[in-house]
Formats: structure tokens, C-alpha cells, sequence
């Protein structure tokens, strides 16, 4: 499924990215497309690195500590 329609990049591609190391937006949009154009893909691509930092319980995620919440959820998981 196409996530970014400006740089033509899915779902797919974000999870590459993810798995190649991406801990945050900033992140995944400098390997996958340098920055975003219009922006409508930021909430899904956020939604995609937040989802996979909860999955492998990373403690660091998006540039920023994770919420304790979301912490505490991770290692309990
Ligand atoms: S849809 Fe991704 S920048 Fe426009």
C-alpha cells in the first residue's frame, strides 16, 4: 500500500527502513525521500515508527523518550 504518494514510497518501504535501523520520522523520510512534500504521509509514517519502537520495546523512539506509559507497556509485552 502506497503510503507517500508525493514520493511514491509504501508501506513496505517504511518497514525497510524501520528494520534498517529508522528510529524516528526524521529518520525514515531522509532515507526513504530526503523530507516530506505535502506532509499528508507524516501521521501514518509516525504511526508506523511508533508501533514498531512498541513492538521491539526500544526505550528511545522518535527522537524523544517514549511516554513511561508506552515504556512500561513495552517491557511488559
Ligand atoms: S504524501 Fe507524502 S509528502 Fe505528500
Amino acid at each position: 500500500m502506497y503510503v507517500c504518494l508525493c514520493h511514491g514510497f509504501t508501506d513496505g518501504d517504511v518497514r525497510g527502513a524501520l528494520n534498517g535501523g529508522c528510529r524516528s520520522v526524521a529518520a525514515v523520510y531522509r532515507h526513504l525521500a530526503d523530507r516530506p512534500q505535502c506532509g499528508k504521509c507524516v501521521p501514518e509514517v509516525r504511526h508506523m515508527v511508533n508501533q514498531h519502537c512498541r513492538g521491539s520495546g526500544e526505550a528511545m523512539c522518535g527522537g524523544a523518550a517514549m511516554p513511561a506509559a508506552v515504556a512500561a507497556q513495552a517491557e511488559t509485552a
